[in-house]
């Protein structure tokens, strides 16, 4: 777990900013927080280029606890059905470069 100090900042950014509305970016609130662990090549696996609707349904699995996680179940929590769905275009837009 190389990335375990940088992920814990980015978790606790993501929950302030869930609440807070990161605004500045030019993807969803909360899209670029998600690269910090999930960028190409990173051990978490990137989401850029990954369906719509896998990204969706694993966030919905996290949010609601369906499906286990040890970090995902606490940052899906941050983000509602339609903020979800944005950051799931958002990657999903973000086809192989
Ligand atoms: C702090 C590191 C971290 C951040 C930030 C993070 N994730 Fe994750 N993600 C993980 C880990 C770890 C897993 C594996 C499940 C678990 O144990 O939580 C995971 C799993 C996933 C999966 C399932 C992947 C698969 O192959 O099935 C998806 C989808 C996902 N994350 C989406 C996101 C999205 C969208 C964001 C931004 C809102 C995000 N993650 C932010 C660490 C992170």
């Amino acid at each position: 777990m190389r990335a375990a100090p940088a992920a814990l900042a980015l978790l606790a950014a993501l929950v302030g900013a869930a609440g807070a509305g990161a605004a500045e970016m030019r993807a969803p609130p909360g899209a670029s927080s998600c690269t910090g662990c999930h960028a190409r090549g990173a051990a978490m696996g990137a989401l850029a280029g990954r369906p719509e609707a896998e990204i969706v349904a694993a966030l919905a699995a996290f949010r609601t606890g369906a499906r286990p996680a040890t970090l995902m179940n606490r940052i899906a929590k941050g983000f509602d059905a339609a903020e979800s769905r944005a950051i799931a275009i958002w990657f999903a837009s973000q086809g192989a470069r």
